[in-house]
C-alpha cells in the first residue's frame, strides 16, 4: 500500500469520530508490533520517531525500515516525526519522505514559539509535509540539560490565533495530560478540549497516551481529539516480557517482548475506535 500521510488520517478520523493512534518506535520489533497490531485490526497507524530517540536509534536506522513498513503494511500508515527542536532533524524528515513533522517550541517563549513554528511551516509546506505544533506545555519530557518541561494549559482563547499565525496544520493540546508514567491519577481538563475545539478546525493532539483510562479516550476522543501519542506503555509492555521469561535465549526474549507489544498497540487501537477502520 502506498504511504499514507497523517493529514489524510486524520481527516477521516476527524469526520467519522475515532482517534488514530501515533507510536514512536526505537527499533524493528516495534515497527513491526504496530504495523501487525494495525493489520491485525484493519485499523490505520502512524509509525514515527523523535529527536530523543534518536541516541538510542540514529535516524539513519530506524527511518528506512519504518518507510518501508509503511509502504508494505496492508492497512493504511503514515510516518511522522514527533517532538523535534533542531532546525536540521526536521529537515533531514523532510528530505527522507515523512509526511508530517512536528516543531516542538513549547519550551520557548509564545512568541517565539509563534515566529519558529511559522518559519518552519514555510518550509514544511514547500514540501507538501504537514506540521503539527504545540501551544501551552504538556510535560514529562526533559530537555538536553535534564529540566522538565513545565505544565501550562493551552489557552483556547489563543489557538485561532495560534494556528493562523504559525500556519501549523495540527494542534498538540495541554488539558492535564504528561508524557511518561503519571505519579498521580491524571485529571483532565475535557472543558477545556471542548473550547479548543470549538475555536478551531485543525485536527487536535493528545501527548501523553500512556496511563489513561478507557473513559479519558472515550471522553477526549468525543471532544475533538484525533490523534493519540502513545509510547510509554508499549515499552512497559515490552519490558514485562523480558523480566517475566528471564531464561529466555535472546531470540525468544525479542519475540516475546514484541508480541507483548503488539498486544498493547492492538489495545489502544481498540479503545481509539480505529478498528475496522482501514
Ligand atoms: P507517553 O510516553 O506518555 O505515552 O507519551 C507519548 C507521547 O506523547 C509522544 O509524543
Amino acid at each position: 500500500m502506498a504511504l499514507y500521510t497523517m493529514r489524510e488520517l486524520l481527516a477521516d478520523a476527524q469526520a467519522r469520530g475515532y482517534g488514530v493512534g501515533f507510536f514512536n518506535a526505537v527499533n524493528l520489533e516495534m515497527i513491526r508490533a504496530c504495523v501487525e497490531a494495525a493489520e491485525q485490526l484493519r485499523s490505520p497507524i502512524i509509525l514515527g520517531t523523535a529527536e530523543a530517540l534518536l541516541p538510542v536509534a540514529p535516524f539513519e536506522w530506524i527511518v528506512p525500515p519504518m518507510l518501508e513498513a509503511a509502504r508494505r503494511a496492508k492497512v493504511p500508515v503514515a510516518v511522522h516525526l514527533d517532538h523535534t527542536y533542531r532546525f536540521e532533524t526536521l529537515m533531514q524528515a523532510l528530505r527522507a519522505g515523512f509526511g508530517s513533522i512536528m516543531y516542538d517550541g513549547s519550551r520557548e517563549s509564545h512568541e517565539n514559539n509563534i515566529e519558529h513554528s511559522a518559519q518552519i511551516a514555510r518550509v514544511a509546506h514547500a514540501m507538501g509535509v504537514g506540521l503539527e505544533c504545540e501551544l501551552g506545555s504538556v510535560s514529562g519530557l526533559t530537555d538536553e540539560a535534564g529540566h522538565e518541561d513545565a505544565m501550562v494549559y493551552t489557552d483556547p482563547a489563543e489557538a485561532a490565533d495560534f494556528l493562523e499565525r504559525t500556519g501549523a496544520d495540527f494542534l498538540a493540546v495541554s488539558i492535564g495530560t504528561q508524557h511518561g508514567v503519571y505519579k498521580a491519577k491524571p485529571r483532565l481538563d475535557i472543558p477545556r478540549l471542548k473550547a479548543i475545539r470549538a475555536a478551531v478546525d485543525a485536527p487536535l493532539v493528545l501527548h501523553g497516551g500512556s496511563g489513561l483510562s478507557d473513559e479519558d479516550f472515550r471522553e477526549t476522543i468525543a471532544g475533538g481529539i484525533a490523534k493519540v501519542n502513545v509510547f510509554t506503555d508499549v515499552i512497559l509492555a515490552g519490558r514485562r516480557a523480558l523480566c517475566e521469561n528471564p531464561e529466555a535465549s535472546y531470540p525468544d526474549g525479542v519475540s516475546l517482548a514484541r508480541e507483548a507489544m503488539t498486544r498493547a498497540v492492538a489495545e489502544k487501537l481498540r479503545l481509539f475506535g480505529s478498528a475496522g477502520r482501514a
